[in-house]
């Protein structure tokens, strides 16, 4: 298979590709391509929940938009809020309807969680495994509709344009369009000419920018990378979320074990090495403040202790609960000799999920034709500076739906043109040495914890850019002579997405939410 067609070509197997394909596959043939196993995502490792006004006796629309709105620092777009508030509960139902099994403590009743920045108990969440069971239920629909094909195992390189027909094709222009994309079968090495009227970008974050991270190696901001290719609209790249509690284990350069904020929202308690309960110093909500907050408490912490992790107290909370309410966080953590009811969990920040990304209308739309982008890759207004706690499989929801409705009444007016040709692999060899491409991602990923990390300053934003510059010069020349394979692709989308943050962050120049600054003018 050397070229196919598709009516519509979605790039990512997590909640926001298989959710929107699951609507449009009535109206055309899917084709979603994955990178990795099917299920391999950062949805799949979501602990907490899905954030959803549910019970009306104690809580309301207003209140989820206020609290949303607060931790954003403001800069949220207040329109997108309300909508994705408001439509949010009709989505989640929609998924338990499609199978998704959520805690209840009777038979009508949802066990509805709480976490940092949240002024209600509004979660709804499958024990500490809420993204497994999300990943699971769509996965089942979707291998089982006709139309839906799904290629595991095949990596998009790039997104198809006029460019790919020999036009000059520039950021100012305002008639980009696409016509589907070039996807490596990692299977055979051989490159696939994806035809689609419709391309979605659903290819989640970026963690992998970062030394220590909760996002699993899959997450290398390639969607974001090739849609800055092809000329498109990126935004807010600077806010970068950092999760208060990954399991400290003394390791870098492979994803870390999330321990839930539900945890803290269950009554566990931040200590520093001294034992001391420090987050009343730092905020009246203590353990519950939003996380930008609560992650800074935690690195000066360290810093002033000169060590490189905090703890989480939980043995004053009932063994029992605890237990049926985080299984998994409880075998992890026996798994490596710590008992959470004798010992307290060694915890650190590590990169979480990426506030900014394409930028995105209320449907989805991206500044170039016929893609959408949804989930993680995008940015929808909806966070502002800093995201809200378990708002971000809502709004893959709300996006994947309304991108869906949109597309399904225009897929049929895209022609596309003659001429496109196959992916030209002329003049290059394989790579003699993969230890030069190896290398450079762990050079990126330490530059970027180091300068443009929880806390930056102009010095540490200037030397990521210059060491950031010479990675570029190095892997561009490296890319032009190689036959295209997935570390080398990865490693360059990851150059431009940390190329982008650093950009972003140096126009910054005061601080707020996410973006912390210590020399703000
Ligand atoms: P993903 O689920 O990441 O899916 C991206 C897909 O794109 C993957 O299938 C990947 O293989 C594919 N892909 C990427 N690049 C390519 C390429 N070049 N070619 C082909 N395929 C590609 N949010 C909450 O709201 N609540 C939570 O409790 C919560 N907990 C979290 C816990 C952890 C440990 C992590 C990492 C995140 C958590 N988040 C949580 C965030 C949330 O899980 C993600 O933001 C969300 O799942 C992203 O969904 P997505 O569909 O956009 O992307
Ligand atoms: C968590 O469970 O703490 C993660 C929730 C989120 O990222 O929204």
């Amino acid at each position: 298979m050397k070229r196919t067609h598709a009516n519509f070509l979605i790039i990512g197997s997590g909640i926001a590709g298989l959710f929107y394909a699951l609507k449009v596959a009535k109206y055309g043939k899917v084709i979603i391509v994955t990178k990795d196993k099917k299920e391999e995502s950062n949805t799949r490792y979501a602990q907490g929940g899905i954030a959803a006004v549910w019970d009306m006796s104690h809580d309301s629309i207003e209140k989820h938009i206020e609290d949303t709105i607060i931790a954003g620092a403001g800069l949220n777009d207040e329109k997108i809020v309300r909508m994705v508030v408001s439509e949010g509960p009709k989505r989640v139902k929609e998924l338990i309807e499609l199978g998704a099994r959520f805690d209840k403590i009777d038979n009508e009743h949802y066990d509805l969680a709480k976490e940092g920045g949240h002024t209600e108990k509004r979660i709804l969440h499958y024990k500490d495994i809420t993204g497994w069971e999300i990943e699971r239920t769509l996965l089942e629909a979707a291998l089982k509709h006709p139309n839906i094909q799904i290629l595991e195992n095949h990596f998009t390189i790039d997104i198809i344009t006029q460019h790919h027909l020999g036009e000059i094709v520039t950021s100012q222009r305002t008639d980009i369009e696409c016509y589907g994309a070039y996807v490596l079968n990692k299977l055979n090495n051989e490159i696939i000419t994806v035809l689609s009227n419709v391309t979605v970008i659903a290819t989640g974050g970026i963690g992998q920018a970062y030394a220590v991270t909760t996002n699993p190696s899959i997450a290398t901001g390639d969607g974001i990378a090739m849609f800055y290719r092809a000329k498109g609209l990126v935004k807010d790249m600077e806010f970068i979320q950092f999760h208060p509690t990954a399991l400290y284990e003394g390791k870098t350069n492979e994803q870390s074990f999330l321990i839930t904020e539900a945890i803290r929202g269950f009554g566990a308690i931040l200590r520093n090495k001294s034992g001391e309960a420090f987050m009343k110093k730092y905020d009246e909500r203590e353990e519950l403040a939003p996380r930008d907050i609560v992650a800074r408490a935690i690195d000066n912490e360290m810093k002033i202790h000169g060590s490189d992790h905090v703890y989480l107290d939980c043995r004053h909370l009932d063994r029992k609960e605890f237990i049926d309410h985080f299984p998994n966080i409880y075998n992890k953590c026996m798994s490596i000799g710590i008992d959470p009811f004798v010992d307290m969990i060694p915890v650190a920040p590590a990169m979480h999920y990426l506030c900014g990304g394409i930028q995105v209308d209320k449907d989805g739309r991206t500044s170039i034709q016929r893609v959408y982008a949804i989930g993680e890759c995008a940015c929808t207004g909806l966070h502002g500076a800093n995201r809200l706690a378990s708002n971000s499989l809502l709004e893959a929801l709300v996006f994947a739906h309304n991108a869906a409705e949109h597309s399904i009444i225009s897929f049929n007016n895209y022609i596309i043109p003659d001429g496109i040709p196959d992916w030209n692999a002329e003049g290059t060899s394989h790579p003699e040495e993969m230890v030069l491409i190896t290398q450079a991602r762990k050079e990126l990923q330490q530059i970027m914890t180091a300068y443009v990390g929880i806390v930056r300053s102009s010095v540490r934003l200037k030397r990521a850019w210059d060491r950031l510059e010479l990675l570029y010069q190095e892997n561009e020349a490296l890319y032009e002579k190689t036959t295209v394979n997935q570390p080398i692709c990865e490693l360059r989308n990851l150059i431009c997405i940390a190329y982008l943050i650093t950009k972003h962050a140096l126009r910054r120049k005061k601080s707020i939410g996410l973006h912390y600054i210590i020399d703000e003018k």
